[in-house]
């Protein structure tokens, strides 16, 4: 063990983001926002890879959030600047933006905020004004913590407020309803205005979390359930470990895993692979090993994730709903489930990495009750479910290990369930 202390990334809070975007506006516009909207990032306790395939996820919000100071136009330009690109303003117009691989297109980070409006408008809010906007986020950029979702989301709520579209409630009293719609949108715009096929597991978690609670999410049908998940009260804590390796939903990976599961689906004869009962698990394996084709390996290990990680998910969500405290054999199974996601994922989704392997297994051996990687994989973060009062020691054991393996030094985060999007001031 070395004496450096490892770094947490600390969120900014509520007033300071609010005043960050506020500063970067006035700078760069001149002029007053008519208000600063937030989004957060989020993790997922477990039930992976299963959003696009009907099943259950089970996410938290985080603090860390991205903060939109916004103004209405009476045009429809979009101005947009952070902190990043202050010197060079992205400038364009609703009437000409389009999809990635059109002459519309829109570069990096502007597609997910001016890709709302651009999808808002195709689901029938018609004519949307333009705006300004300056951007300060705390979420860690690819990450794996849903940075890219944390925008559009922000964007959304602005959106939805300024041009009067009534769908989004406030953060105390939110219009389920009406979130669910501005997801679909958030999606629309990460699919076809950014170009990466991801699910809707982020969006949901960014608009439709609530505080102190994760969200069993039925991605199937779309309803959400609230799930107590206040793990200070039990003396327990989630470190999000970053492992700083490049995490990327759009270079292929991800899109390969999706295409594998429709094309399981497909052979099984069924709409997507949640639909196949954990019991008739066994029976959908030996008829995808039977087909023709050289990816019947491959469709069997998919499958067998996908079908077991919505089992796992639907049994850790029963255990936290016990009401028993999460202590004892109780903590130790809801360890084992988040253990047997990761391994299921390193194994047959084979989506992890050496950095996220390590990581997992050094929070284990430095005690954590469980740990597995989060959202996307590929890089990006894993979680350990740690002692209130271990989160340090258990972060140095993980950052001495990347330190023997030769990795980059990871970051960590306090993951404490936290609000959906709203508006700040
Ligand atoms: C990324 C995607 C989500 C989801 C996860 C894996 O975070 O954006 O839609 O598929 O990966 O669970």
């Amino acid at each position: 063990m070395t004496n450096d202390a490892p770094v947490f990334a600390p969120a900014l809070s509520p007033k300071e983001g609010a005043e960050a975007a506020t500063a970067l506006f006035r700078e760069v516009f001149e002029a007053e926002p008519d208000g600063v909207w937030y989004a957060p990032g989020r993790v997922n306790i477990i039930g992976e890879h299963t959003d696009y395939n009907g099943g259950l996820a089970l996410p938290i919000a985080l603090p860390h959030r991205a903060h939109l100071a916004l103004r209405r136009r009476k045009d429809r330009v979009v101005r947009l600047v952070s902190p990043q690109t202050r010197e060079k303003v992205d400038v364009m117009d609703l009437d000409t933006i389009g999809p990635k691989g059109t002459p519309g297109e829109v570069a990096h980070w502007a597609s997910y905020i001016a890709g709302v409006a651009w999808s808002l408008e195709r689901d029938g809010f018609e004519n949307l004004p333009g705006f300004d906007a300056a951007l300060v986020s705390c979420v860690p950029l690819g990450g794996g913590l849903s940075s890219s979702a944390a925008l559009e989301c922000s964007a959304a709520v602005a959106i939805d407020e300024v041009a009067h579209l009534g769908l989004a409630g406030t953060a105390q009293e939110p219009d389920d309803a009406g979130r669910a719609r501005l997801v679909a949108n958030c999606v629309r715009t990460e699919n076809e205005m950014a170009g990466a096929p991801t699910g809707g597991m982020d969006q949901s978690a960014s608009l439709r979390c609530r505080e102190g609670h994760a969200l069993e999410l039925d991605c199937r049908d779309g309803s959400v359930t609230h799930v107590p998940f206040d793990l200070a009260a039990e003396g327990l804590a989630l470190l999000v470990i970053d492992t700083k390796a490049k995490h990327s939903l759009d270079d292929g990976q991800y899109g390969a895993r999706r295409a594998a599961c429709e094309r399981a689906a497909e052979i099984l004869g069924v709409e997507l692979l949640a639909d196949i009962a954990i019991e008739d698990l066994p029976g959908a394996l030996d008829r995808l090993s039977a087909t023709d084709g050289d990816d019947a390996d491959e469709l069997v290990k998919r499958t067998r994730h996908v079908v077991t990680e919505i089992d796992r998910t639907r049994r850790l969500v029963a255990l936290l709903q016990d009401g028993r405290p999460l202590r004892g054999e109780k903590l130790a199974e809801a360890g084992r489930l988040m253990d047997a996601s990761h391994e299921s994922l390193r194994m047959d989704y084979e989506c992890t990495c050496p950095e996220l392997d390590v990581a997992v297994e050094a929070a284990r051996a430095a005690g954590a009750h469980g740990a597995r990687m989060t959202g996307g994989g590929f890089g990006g973060s894993a979680i350990a479910l740690v002692d209130a009062d271990a989160g340090h020691d258990v972060a140095r054991a993980v950052a001495d290990a990347y330190r023997r393996e030769g990795f980059n030094p990871p970051a960590f985060l306090d993951a404490v369930p936290a609000a959906p999007a709203g508006r700040l001031a």
